[in-house]
C-alpha cells in the first residue's frame, strides 16, 4: 500500500506541531508549506533529523509553492494571522478570509480528492468558507475545533477529579468561540456523567474555563498555545488516513439537523476516510439547544461579514 501523504499549510505554530506528531505516529508522508521561505523547508529537515532517534520513517519536505503538495490525501490548513492578546477571534475575519482563499485554490488545484481539514480561525467561519471556495462535497471540509475544546474540557475534569485523562470522555458543541457548548450530561468518567461526580456549581465554573480555554493560554504566551491544537489535528488526519471512523465533536456542514441550516458549527460526527462520514443528532434539552442556536446565530452573522 502507498504511503498516504499529508500536506499541512503554514509552517507556524500550530502547522509544525501538527507535522511533527503526524511524522511520529507514521501517518504518511508529510509536506509544509509557508509563504515564509525557508521556514517549512528548514523545519522539514529539522523534523526528518529526529527520524533516526524517534524511529519513524515519514518523508518530510518544505516547500513555498503547492506541487510538493500533488495528490494529497488529507491537507490541513494553518495558514493565518495569529491572534494577538485582547484580540478576538472575530477580528481576524477578513485578514484571515483573503489568506484561506487562496491557500484552498491551490488545494484545489493539486489535490482534487483531498479530505480538507481547517484550523485557522474563526474556525467555523473558515471552514464555511473553504468549503465554499473548494467546491467539493461538505464531507470533505471538516474544521478542527471540538477536539481541542474537549481536550481541554476533559484535561481540567481530570485536575478536579484527579482521574486518568484516559478515562475522560467529553462532548463539546458549538462554535469555536465564547460561545461554544459543553456538554455536561455527555461528559462521563468511566462511564460515569460528570454530573453525579462534580458539583453543578463547580462543573459551571470548569465548562467556563473550557469556554475560555484559548484566552487563557495568549494571556499567559501572548500567542495561541499549539501543543494541544497540533495534536488534535494530528488526531483528526489519523481518524482520516486510517479509517478509524471515530466519534469527535468537529465543525461540519449542517443541513437541517439541530435546526440548523446551511452553517458550519461543531458537532458529534463519525470521521473517516471520506471525511465526514456521519453528523450524529444527540438529544439536547430546550437550553442546550437554545445556547446552540445563539452560538449558530454568531457564526451566521460571521459568514455574512465575509459576504456569504
Ligand atoms: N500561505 C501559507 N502560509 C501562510 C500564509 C499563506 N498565504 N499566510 C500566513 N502563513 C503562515 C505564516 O507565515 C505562519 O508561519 O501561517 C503561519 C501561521 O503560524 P503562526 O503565526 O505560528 O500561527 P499559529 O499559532 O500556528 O496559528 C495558526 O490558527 O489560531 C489560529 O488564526 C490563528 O491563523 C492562526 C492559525
Amino acid at each position: 500500500m502507498a504511503r498516504k501523504k499529508i500536506s499541512v499549510i503554514g509552517a507556524g505554530n500550530v502547522g509544525a506541531t501538527a507535522a511533527f506528531l503526524i511524522a511520529q505516529k507514521q501517518l504518511g508522508d508529510v509536506v509544509m508549506v509557508d509563504i515564509i521561505d525557508g521556514v517549512p523547508q528548514g523545519k522539514a529537515l529539522d523534523m526528518a533529523q529526529a527520524g533516526p532517534v524517534e524511529m519513524f520513517d515519514a518523508n518530510l519536505s518544505g516547500s513555498v509553492g503547492y506541487e510538493e503538495t500533488a495528490g494529497s490525501d488529507v491537507v490541513i490548513i494553518t495558514s493565518g494571522s495569529p491572534r494577538k492578546p485582547g484580540m478576538t477571534r472575530e477580528d481576524l475575519l477578513n485578514t484571515n478570509a483573503k489568506i484561506v482563499g487562496i491557500v484552498t485554490e491551490n488545494i484545489v488545484k493539486h489535490s482534487p480528492d483531498c479530505v480538507i481539514v481547517m484550523l485557522t480561525n474563526p474556525l467555523d467561519i473558515m471552514t464555511y468558507h473553504a468549503w465554499r471556495v473548494s467546491g467539493f462535497p461538505s464531507e470533505r471540509v471538516v474544521g478542527q475545533a471540538g477536539v481541542l475544546d474537549s481536550a481541554r474540557f476533559r484535561t481540567f475534569i481530570s485536575m478536579e477529579l484527579n482521574v486518568s485523562v484516559e478515562d475522560i470522555t467529553a462532548m463539546v458543541m458549538g462554535g469555536h468561540g465564547d460561545t461554544m457548548v459543553p456538554l455536561p450530561r455527555y461528559t462521563t468518567v468511566g462511564g460515569i456523567p460528570i454530573t453525579q461526580l462534580i458539583p453543578s456549581e463547580r462543573i459551571d465554573e470548569i465548562s467556563d474555563r473550557t469556554r475560555n480555554g484559548g484566552g487563557e493560554i495568549v494571556e499567559l504566551l501572548k500567542v495561541s498555545g499549539y501543543y494541544a491544537a497540533g495534536a488534535s489535528l494530528a488526531q483528526m488526519a489519523e481518524a482520516i488516513v486510517l479509517d478509524k471512523k471515530r466519534l469527535i465533536p468537529c465543525s461540519a456542514h449542517l443541513t437541517g439537523q439541530y435546526e440548523i441550516n446551511d452553517l458550519y458549527i461543531g458537532v458529534p460526527i463519525i470521521l473517516a476516510a471520506s471525511g465526514v462520514e456521519k453528523i450524529i443528532e444527540i438529544e439536547l434539552t430546550a437550553e442546550e439547544k437554545a445556547s446552540l442556536h445563539n452560538s449558530a446565530e454568531t457564526y451566521r452573522q460571521g459568514i455574512g461579514v465575509i459576504g456569504y
